[in-house]
């Protein structure tokens, strides 16, 4: 059987990986800035996770979701602490597409309403009602396109406001800083205005915090820069450091049911132990922290290097637009000097590295993309 060609990839094969580096099949080691698309928190094959996901698996891996699992409870408790969310409720699924669907079923449940809002430039996943809110029609299907789906100007609150008039919208759905689409931040006020109109139109607010969240951005929850209390948070990618794990934290008020929302596999053993690793090295490590700190000087450098593009971003979440197409500047820093960063669209490259990136790393970044940019100015 063949796979399924899906995916364009580079001719690089990793085979080992620690901290922030990946060694290749020849031995050859790189820089990783992009994290595996933003997946990477603590560190490629951090000892503590290794250790605790070794260990749960001697013991036991899976059960379903019909018995006692402490280890989901230690994984909530952990969370609402360290995220500062200690009221919340958490719901686990396996991934950020997964934790969007039920975050907007829960919104569409609670209000009995059934239309939710975005923005442009907004990605939330690739399944039915996540894609069917998502900013790009080329991976919409038929089947999932849908007049439940309202998809607005970025920080257009007066848009907002219009759509929500009608009184059928379950739920806005926001991006804690917009990933896919560009690292784009939303403007001072916007998510708190957003809070408001959801309370006076009887709708929820939901922050798509699966790329932005788990202390990329330099406080655990992007949206922790303004002064909003979604009534939905939705996590994935550094949650689980590569295991595959996502989750809805839930406000207070809202209140389950038996049925209401479930998975087989979400919230087994190992992941919880891979979840529970990551936040004990997040806090340990104080890895929100040092985001936050190599972010800003990553930024602060970049842009004394040259004004040849535009630099966004909040922490360990950087965007640099260009004027022009990067994809052989990208292939450059890859091929050259062995560092991986992402891409947006044609003009965007995103740096997204794992949140242990130490300043010497930084530098080391720093100095290739100098030489580099050499041969790409103008
Ligand atoms: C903001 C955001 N939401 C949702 C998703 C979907 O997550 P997953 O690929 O785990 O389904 C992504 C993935 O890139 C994302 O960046």
């Amino acid at each position: 059987m063949k796979l399924f060609d899906v995916y364009p990839l580079f001719n690089i094969t990793p085979v080992k990986a620690s901290g922030c580096n990946v060694w290749d099949a020849d031995g050859k080691k790189y820089l990783d800035l992009y994290g595996g698309h933003a997946v990477i928190s603590i560190g490629h094959s951090h000892p503590h996770y290794v250790e605790k996901i070794a260990k749960q698996l001697s013991e036991i891996g899976f059960y379903s979701n019909s018995i006692q699992n402490p280890l989901q409870t230690e994984l909530a408790q952990k969370l609402g602490i360290i995220s500062g969310c200690p009221d919340y409720q958490l719901f686990l699924c396996n991934s950020g597409a997964e934790a969007n669907e039920n975050a907007i079923k829960l919104a569409s449940f609670v209000t009995g309403k059934k239309k939710i809002i975005s923005y442009k430039k907004g990605f939330h996943g690739r399944t039915s009602v996540a894609v069917a809110i998502t900013d790009n029609p080329k991976i919409i299907a038929p089947v999932n396109e849908t007049d439940n789906a309202i998809i607005l100007p970025f920080n257009d609150i007066a848009a907002t406001e219009k759509a929500l008039q009608n009184g059928d919208v379950a739920a806005i759905i926001v991006e804690g800083i917009q990933g896919i689409g560009g690292i784009n931040i939303p403007e001072k006020g916007f998510l708190d205005k957003l809070k408001k109109l959801t309370e006076k139109y009887d709708s929820l607010l939901i922050l798509d915090e699966i790329q932005s969240g788990y202390g990329r951005s330099g406080k655990f929850f992007a949206f922790q820069y303004s002064n909003v209390q979604p009534d939905l948070i939705t996590v994935a990618k550094g949650m689980g450091n590569g295991f595959p794990i996502g989750g809805v934290l839930i406000k207070p008020e809202i209140k389950p049911w038996y049925g209401m929302l479930g998975t087989t596999f979400g919230g087994n053993h190992l992941a919880c132990a891979a979840g529970i690793a990551v936040l004990d090295v997040i806090q340990q490590e104080k890895l929100v922290e040092n985001s936050e700190k190599v972010g800003n000087y990553l930024m602060e450098k970049l842009a004394e290097i040259s004004s040849e593009y535009e630099i966004r971003g909040k922490g360990l979440m950087i965007g640099l637009e260009f004027k022009f197409p990067i994809k052989e500047l990208r292939q450059k820093l890859l091929f050259d000097f062995g560092i991986f960063t992402g891409v947006s669209g044609q003009n965007i490259i995103r740096l997204l590295p794992p949140l242990n990136l130490t300043i010497s790393e930084a530098n080391q970044f720093l100095t290739a993309f100098k030489e580099v940019l050499v041969e790409f100015s103008a």
